[in-house]
């Protein structure tokens, strides 16, 4: 069992709401006590994860497990999934609309930052399947 678990839900399109999930986990850990590098590389990944999936997925939920060796967020949708996540990873690749962009999203840039700042990353999506993010953070 882990030390901590957490979920969250997330709803597609719902910009008002959009950032909160983050903003939760970030005091989670802060509350906990983590290094504040470790605690901002968690939260810049969170955000992202949590931005495409009101942006390009779907309805989904976040689960957050910390375990003293660990802190994981999963992500899921039940989005149209990616069809080429290599593609997806890409930095500058984005399918975001015209609207996303005029909100300031849509640079390509958010999985490229996720990779950067997570110890791992594991992706599972296929096209009309959803995505499933697995996010991983060494502790220490
Ligand atoms: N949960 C998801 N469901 C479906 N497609 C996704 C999902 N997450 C990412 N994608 C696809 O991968 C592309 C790249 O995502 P990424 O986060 O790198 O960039 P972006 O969201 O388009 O722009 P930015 O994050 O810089 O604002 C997206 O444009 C979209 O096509
Ligand atoms: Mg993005």
């Amino acid at each position: 069992m882990p030390d901590l678990q957490r979920s969250f839900k997330i709803k597609f399109n719902d910009f008002m709401k959009a950032g909160d999930v983050s903003v939760k986990i970030q005091g989670i850990l802060k509350t906990i006590g983590f290094d504040p590098d470790l605690i901002r590389r968690v939260s810049v990944c969170a955000y992202e994860s949590e931005m495409n999936v009101v942006m390009h997925g779907g309805d989904g939920d976040v689960l957050l497990t910390v375990d003293p060796k660990n802190i994981t967020v999963h992500v899921r949708d039940d989005g149209p999934g990616i069809e080429n996540t290599e593609l997806a990873f890409q930095e500058g690749y984005s399918t975001a609309t015209h609207e996303h962009r005029e909100m300031g999203f849509g640079a390509g840039m958010g999985l490229p930052n996720i990779k950067k700042s997570a110890d791992a990353v594991e992706v599972n999506s296929e096209k009309g399947q959803g995505t499933h993010l697995k996010i991983s953070f060494n502790v220490e």
